[in-house]
Order: C-alpha cells, then sequence, then structure tokens
C-alpha cells in the first residue's frame, strides 16, 4: 500500500455511529464518534430513525477524513460494517424510509416466530439458513413492517419499496440512489438467504411472507460495490468492502484458520469460531453463519450471540442512573472483592444463544442490605463473562476443540480485569490486540483487499500489532463455585428452558 493511500471504515452500531481512516499498516489515524437516540415504543420493542443513522454517517465520515489530514482524494476505498439484522424499508424513488429501523434487538415478532414453529417449519429454516426462528433476525420484522404501514404490501410487490439491513441503506444512501445491494454476511442474517446455496430463496420468502422484488442483490464482502456520490464526501470514493459487524470482527482479529475465534464485546457479545469451508450444524442451538465471502468462495462460522453486554452498562446509566459515565464501570466493580453474591441476568431483551428465550427478562439475584453500586457494575460486567462461558461450552460440545486462545476486542475488552476474569473462567488464554477498533479494522481490511491496498490474507495478519495476553489462573474451587450461583440465577430467569 503506498503511503498516500489510506481506508475509510464506517462502522455502525447499534447505539453510536463510528468512523475510522486506517493508514497502510492497519492503524487509525482519525476517529470520528457519534451516538444517537434509542426509541422504545413498547416494551420490547426497539427501533432507530434511519434519517439519525445516515446523518451521524456523513457527519462522522467528514469528521474523520478532515482529521486524518489526507483529504477525500487520499482515500483509497471505504469499508462498510453495520449492526447486523436491523431492518430498514425505503421508497426507491424517493428514498425515504416507510417506518423507523427495526432493531436486531426488537422482540414484536416474537409471536410470529413462536406460530411459524409450532407449526414445524423451524427445521427447514435451519436446514437453509443456518438460523433460528427467532425474532432476533430481519425476515419476520420486514415482514411486520409490510403488514403494519398502510399499503406497504402492496406496494412492495409492484417494486416500488427497497428493504436492507443497515450496510445495504447506507450504500444505497452513499451512492446517491444508485445501488440496491448487500454481502453475504449481512444477507445470511435475515432467514431468506440459504447459506449454502449463496442466494435469496424462494421458499423461505414465501413461508415468511416478503415479496422478492424487495431484495437487494448479493456480493463478496471484497467487492466494488459501488462509488460514492463526489458531492457527498469530496470525492468518488469507492465502496469495496462491506461486512455485519460481528464478521468483520472476525476478519479484523485475522481469524483466516479454522479453530480460530473471536468474542466482540460491544452492545452485545458475540463469540465466531471460523469452521472453514464446512457449514457446521450446532446441536446446542448455535448458528451457522456466513463469516466472509471472497472470490465466490464461502468461509463458514459458528455463532454464539449474546443480546446484552455494553447495553448492561448503558442501562445502569441511563436506566437507573447508578453511574454518571460508562467508563465508570470499571473502577466501580474493581473497588469491590466481589459481587456479594449478586447476580445479573440481563435478559432485557430475552436470552440468545444458547437459551433463545425471547420470553426472559432481566433478573438481579442475591441482593441484601449489603449491596451498592459497585457490586451491581460488578455483576453487570460478571454476568457477561459467564454468558460467554456459556457459549464456549455450547461450542466445544458441538464437537470443536475449544479454541487455545480467545482474541477479544470491542469497547469493553478495554477492561483488563474482565479480561482477566474472562480467562479465569474460560480456561483458556484471551488475547487483547494493540487497537481495539476491530471491527471498524476488519471492513477497512474487506475493501483494502479489494482495491489492492493488501494483496492477500497473509499481508492482513502481518499487519496485526501485538497486544496483551490474560492467562487463566484462578482457583478452581472458586470458579466452579461462582459458575454455579450463575447457573441457578439463570435457571430462575429462564422462561423456556
Ligand atoms: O447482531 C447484532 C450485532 O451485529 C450488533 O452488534 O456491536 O452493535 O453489539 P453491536
Amino acid at each position: 500500500m503506498t503511503a498516500a493511500k489510506h481506508i475509510l471504515a464506517i462502522d455502525q452500531g447499534t447505539t453510536s455511529t463510528r468512523c475510522i481512516v486506517f493508514d497502510g499498516a492497519g492503524a487509525p489515524v482519525a476517529t470520528a464518534q457519534r451516538e444517537f437516540e434509542q426509541h422504545y415504543p413498547a416494551p420490547g420493542w426497539v427501533e432507530h430513525d434511519p434519517e439519525d443513522i445516515w446523518r451521524d454517517t456523513l457527519a462522522t465520515a467528514r469528521e474523520a477524513i478532515a482529521q486524518s489530514g489526507v483529504g477525500a482524494a487520499g482515500i483509497a476505498a471505504i469499508g462498510i460494517t453495520n449492526q447486523r439484522e436491523t431492518v430498514v424499508v425505503w421508497d426507491r424513488a424517493t428514498g425515504v424510509p416507510i417506518h423507523n429501523a427495526i432493531v436486531w434487538q426488537d422482540r414484536r415478532t416474537a409471536e410470529t416466530c413462536a406460530a411459524l414453529k409450532a407449526q414445524g417449519h423451524e427445521e427447514m429454516v435451519r436446514a437453509k439458513t443456518g438460523l433460528l426462528l427467532d425474532p432476533y433476525f430481519s425476515g419476520t420484522k420486514l415482514a411486520w413492517m409490510l403488514d403494519h404501514v398502510e399499503g406497504a404490501r402492496a406496494r412492495a410487490e409492484k417494486g416500488e419499496l427497497a428493504f436492507g439491513t443497515i450496510d445495504c441503506f447506507l450504500l444505497w444512501r452513499l451512492t446517491g440512489g444508485k445501488v440496491h445491494a448487500t454481502d453475504a454476511t449481512n444477507a445470511s442474517r435475515t432467514l431468506l438467504f440459504d447459506i449454502h446455496a449463496q442466494r435469496w430463496d424462494e421458499e423461505l420468502c414465501a413461508l415468511i411472507g416478503v415479496p422478492m422484488a424487495l431484495l437487494p442483490e448479493v456480493h463478496d464482502n471484497s467487492h466494488h460495490f459501488g462509488d460514492t456520490a463526489p458531492d457527498l464526501l469530496g470525492a468518488a470514493i469507492p465502496i469495496a468492502g462491506m461486512a455485519g459487524d460481528q464478521q468483520a470482527a472476525l476478519f479484523g482479529q485475522a481469524c483466516f484458520e479454522p479453530g480460530m475465534a473471536k468474542s466482540t464485546y460491544g452492545t452485545g457479545c458475540f463469540m465466531l469460531l471460523n469452521t472453514g469451508e464446512e457449514a457446521v450444524r450446532s446441536e446446542n442451538r448455535l448458528l451457522t453463519t456466513s463469516a466472509y465471502r471472497l472470490d465466490g468462495r464461502t468461509t463458514y462460522a459458528l455463532e454464539g450471540s449474546i443480546f446484552v453486554a455494553g447495553a448492561a452498562i448503558k442501562w445502569l446509566r441511563d436506566g437507573i442512573g447508578v453511574i454518571a459515565r460508562a467508563s465508570e464501570t470499571d473502577s466501580l466493580a474493581t473497588r469491590v472483592p466481589d459481587s456479594h453474591g449478586v447476580y445479573m441476568v440481563p435478559a432485557f431483551v430475552g436470552l440468545g444463544a444458547p437459551h433463545w428465550d425471547p420470553d426472559a427478562r432481566g433478573a438481579i439475584f442475591g441482593l441484601t442490605l449489603g449491596a451498592t453500586a459497585a457490586h451491581l457494575a460488578r455483576a453487570a460486567l460478571e454476568a457477561v463473562v459467564y454468558q460467554t462461558r456459556d457459549l464456549l461450552t455450547a461450542m466445544v460440545e458441538d464437537g470443536g476443540a475449544k479454541p487455545t486462545v480467545m482474541r477479544v476486542d470491542g469497547g469493553m475488552a478495554a477492561n483488563d480485569w474482565l479480561c482477566q476474569f474472562l480467562a479465569d473462567l474460560l480456561e483458556v488464554e484471551v488475547e487483547r490486540p494493540a487497537h481495539l477498533e476491530i471491527t471498524a479494522l476488519g471492513a477497512a481490511f474487506l475493501a483494502g483487499l479489494c482495491v489492492g491496498a493488501w494483496k492477500d490474507l497473509d499481508a492482513l495478519a502481518a499487519t496485526r500489532a501485538a497486544g496483551r495476553r490474560f492467562k487463566p489462573g484462578m482457583d478452581a474451587d472458586l470458579r466452579r463455585q461462582l459458575i454455579a450461583g450463575w447457573e441457578d440465577a439463570l435457571s430462575r430467569t429462564l422462561r423456556h428452558p
């Protein structure tokens, strides 16, 4: 890569939008970030205003380019990565969304999913998509929108509307409405895409009630999707990489070999294990998903999805005001030697893998008069680790060898205590890279590969900056005791054990 060529990554997450410019060594040289408003119109419902997302994307992209000092002409390509499964539907003629985006965390289609399951459709859905019938995925949310916005279904059938996850919506807007496309990883989260055949599936679309005229084209993750409309960022920049954020993190962590795993701590926590060209079917209710598709060849992953990680800290701050800033959690939690018997099961939006219990709700157990805000903060952090352990156990039971190293990233991974507790509970070494913005880096890698900024996967892996390793060291009795407490709390929270 020539020194003058930089890559801009757009990382559109659940609670914030971030743009980062990376240099040829894979180091971040400029970052701009904005948090945006969450809408909770009913219990269990979560929405975003797509216009907020667009406004922040544009603003942070402009800010990051300005900060980088290289100007739009110095940006070789753009990579987009995004909160997955979140649904936007817009008018093809005007580009205006017909409804707020329905967010991946939203549970409004739980009954629809339960009915489809009761009718015996889950097996077919699993076989084709690698997913389960859970409101988490895009398909039933999309059908809900068509059924609840006046006239939408008829307009969809006539081809007047377009559906996209956030990657696709941003691509549409960035190209001035010229390109309606998504990538193989985002498509694999919709319930409408056959991950083996790598195409939209007629039978699935009919089952879920989605007219195929709404759907975008699906491309490899490293692909020239289109160019930005020149007036937006100051030049026509190729958009050359796209991937769902968890797959982008796997790629950014350079987990290119089967058996390599990563765990990302953002709003939720998502553990992905590279399984190579084999789409491994889980016996423990993990997901089978496209990890990345390059030159038409798909690499698959097993995924464990935890819906609430950083979101529990946000709740401590915004929901009940126990802390003023998210960063306080770390010092609060480490101020106390343990959680004082307090366990938080953060089932705020139900529980994901391996339980898939959309009706479970958050609970706190073990409160005594001695419990303090510090114990609550500690319990929130510990819950993230206990859940990660549950995922790893399920993956190992699925026949995967236990990874020798777990690569971690995302904001919460900056916390040394959390990484150590993770190593202790998982009983594997935890490796944290020098830069934590791995999701954005993955998107930059994909875009850079396409425009020749990096030659191949080896060149990407070679940019990996040495970070810090945490070795397991906890006393086995203490570990057993802590896990027993968690399992007790969990069993009391599940609605459909
Ligand atoms: O599947 C949802 C996931 O993509 C959200 O990621 O980073 O916003 O927790 P994040």
